[in-house]
């Protein structure tokens, strides 16, 4: 039966490469077209819309085959598509099959370009759009590609370009593959939810009525070990020429969206013909703050996390940083701070001091209500830690201290590497970890290692605040290269190994040390860097400790998921009674509204003698 069905297709197929060509031929059933670059002639399909450049074809002869889109771009070129054809129209055209893409790491969409001779059959034709998930499959919610190998983050990556490869799609198996069986499709989201913000662009991410994993409690798809959620899609800029709303909250509801499915910018999107409507915004606007309060004794100090996205004296996020510190974190014992940049900003002028900034924060939490606190950092070299040119982004302190006070303090500077002593004390008391280490931390922030003990001077805890290099400049999660290049990957896993190494001499010297490492990882705890730092350094990751459901260990988003970039490590001894917060008060809300891309979260532990 199955080779009498092929011998039949066989023959269909011959007859109709006579006389023209079908969508269902040009598009193949993978990746690449099999008639790349070769002409072809009175391609037949009805027009379901038009955009600013070109018209969206469906095949009036459709095949069986559900890995070959029945659909495509006509691409022609900004204001010169003919204005005389029109949706519903029944058109042949000419032209030459063509893989554009805009940039080397996206993957390509297949189009007929420089089109002519277009000739209006038929018009008034009926347009129906498909349904995802009713009149197609359903989106695979795991897997990207076959050449990811099971983990979007799996190491080596970059081991292969779809382009090349060029598999056969298996649109039930990997989500690119599903969006890629679709394009040029015209396509309806029945019942949308927002599941990010929009990007500056209003380009925003949405899932429909069809089966999800990473549902968290507001709504957004959070990423877990394997699972990066390819089911989720993007809606870009509207068809007729108007914007997306900029106001769109993760869990917002959206009325149903009809599009064209398409590959560009390196993602699969959805283009649709008007701009998205919120038909219900989620609520409330804000998390409730932290559970829990600072004690002042040893066994209920709190600790806070934040990055706070470029902050200097002059920023217009430095209040409201100061104020989610006091009402959402509710005044921490101590702060483990990123992006503290230096008293001029991004101005490069040799200037690598931050006291303006950090003093700056602590007057705002005090106007805001807060404790008087104290800060500590180390000015790195001017020009050498990476982030934003000039702006000398560095970890810092903040610490209330009536509480807690550094523990034989003994500073160290930007190239004085701390070291563990016997007992365990720090060398440098704050010192920052093996700064000379280039492979480490060559353009990258070093971490900043500190002993602590509480003001009657009988309980001394470590903490190391880091801030590790970079993901950016890596590809596309729906690009060509396969896995997608994580970028500063290695770099991160030297350093996570530098960090863990330094941990594990103190508790090398005692087992029983209180030691919390927090801050800005850049990377995903199931991500080898983490893991890496985990094994080697002795620590527990807190989400883990506190038995929080992954779905709800997110601190930023990016692409379609909610994502865990932030993260905080004790040791053994302090385990016991922890209590561990995300506050999501700038995941859910604007970009406007955000006061840093970054969540901030807060712990609660006894760091007494034990
Ligand atoms: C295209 O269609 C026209 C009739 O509309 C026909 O004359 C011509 O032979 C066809 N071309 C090819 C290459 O099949
Ligand atoms: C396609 O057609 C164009 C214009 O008619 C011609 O210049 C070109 O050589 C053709 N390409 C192929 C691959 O036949
Ligand atoms: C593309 O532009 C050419 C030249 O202006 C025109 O003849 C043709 O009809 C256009 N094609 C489409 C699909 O609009
Ligand atoms: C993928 O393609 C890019 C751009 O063409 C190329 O630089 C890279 O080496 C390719 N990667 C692999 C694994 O072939
Ligand atoms: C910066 O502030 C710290 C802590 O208050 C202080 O020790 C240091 O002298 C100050 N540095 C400068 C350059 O004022
Ligand atoms: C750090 O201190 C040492 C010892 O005083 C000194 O030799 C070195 O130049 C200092 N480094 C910086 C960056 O200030």
């Amino acid at each position: 039966m199955k080779s009498f069905t092929l011998i039949i297709g066989a023959v269909a197929a011959s007859i109709w490469t006579v006389s023209s060509t079908t969508i269902a031929e040009i598009n193949g059933n993978r990746f690449i077209s099999p008639l790349n670059g070769q002409n072809v002639t009175n391609v037949t399909g009805l027009v379901t819309a038009k955009g600013p450049a070109g018209i969206f074809l469906r095949s009036t002869k459709p095949d069986k085959d559900s890995t070959t889109s029945e659909s495509i771009y006509v691409f022609n070129g900004t204001n010169r598509v003919s204005p005389t054809i029109t949706v519903g129209d029944i058109v042949m055209v000419d032209g030459t099959v063509s893989e554009f893409r805009s940039q080397s790491t996206y993957v390509f969409s297949t189009e007929i370009d420089k089109s002519h001779n277009i000739r209006v059959v038929s018009s008034g034709n009926k347009v129906k759009p498909l349904v995802i998930g009713q009149d197609t499959t359903k989106p695979p919610t795991k897997q990207f590609s076959f050449y990811d190998d099971g983990d979007v983050f799996g190491l080596p990556n970059d081991v292969a370009n779809l382009s090349a490869a060029n598999p056969k799609l298996q649109p039930t198996k990997f989500g690119m593959d599903f969006w890629e069986s679709l394009t040029g499709e015209l396509v309806t989201v029945k019942s949308p939810a927002a599941i990010t913000k929009p990007n500056s662009f209003g380009d925003t991410w949405v899932t429909g009525t069809w089966p999800v994993t990473g549902r968290n409690a507001r709504g957004g798809l959070t990423m877990t070990d394997g699972d990066a959620n390819p089911e989720a899609i993007i809606i870009g800029t509207p068809l007729d020429g108007t914007d997306n709303p900029d106001s769109t909250v993760v869990g917002d509801k959206l009325e149903d969206i009809t599009g064209v499915v398409q590959a560009v910018f390196g993602y699969y999107y959805i283009l649709p013909l008007t701009a998205l409507k919120v038909s219900k915004h989620k609520n409330p606007a804000e998390p409730d703050p932290a559970s829990f309060k600072a004690g002042k004794t040893c066994s209920g100090l709190t600790f806070g996390q934040y990055n706070v996205e470029n902050l200097t004296p002059t920023v217009a996020h430095l209040n409201p940083v100061a104020s989610h510190i006091v009402n959402f974190l509710n005044s921490p014992t101590l702060m483990f701070l990123q992006e503290i940049q230096d008293d001029n900003g991004a101005t490069d002028n040799g200037v690598v001091d931050a006291n303006t900034t950090l003093a700056t924060l602590v007057n705002a939490i005090k106007a805001a209500g807060g404790p008087a606190y104290s800060f500590v950092d180390i000015d790195p070299i001017n020009d050498q830690d990476g982030g934003q040119p000039g702006g000398n982004i560095r970890i810092a302190y903040l610490y209330q201290s009536n509480v807690i006070q550094l523990h034989n303090l003994n500073p160290g500077n930007a190239t004085q590497a701390n070291e563990v002593l016997p007992g365990p004390e720090l060398k440098y008391n704050p010192g920052l970890i093996d700064p000379l280490n280039t492979a480490a931390w060559q353009s990258s922030r070093k971490p900043l290692a500190a002993a602590w003990e509480t003001v009657d001077g009988k309980n001394v805890f470590f903490t190391i605040d880091v801030h590790l290099t970079s993901k950016d400049g890596s590809s596309s999660i729906e690009g060509d290269p396969r896995p997608p290049i994580n970028q500063g990957v290695q770099q991160r896993q030297n350093q996570a190994e530098v960090t863990a190494a330094f941990v594990a001499d103190i508790l090398t010297e005692d087992s029983k040390a209180s030691v919390i490492t927090a801050g800005d990882f850049n990377e995903f705890a199931f991500v080898q860097p983490l893991e890496t730092f985990v094994s080697k350094s002795g620590l527990f990751d807190l989400d883990e400790v506190v038995g929080r459901d992954p779905k709800e260990r997110y601190t930023y988003i990016f692409d379609m998921n909610c994502q865990q970039l932030d993260h905080m490590f004790v040791s053994k001894s302090l385990r016991s009674g922890s209590k561990y917060e995300h506050i999501h008060v700038n995941t859910w809300t604007t970009a406007a509204g955000q006061a840093s891309d970054h969540d901030p979260s807060v712990a609660k532990l006894n760091v007494c003698k034990k």
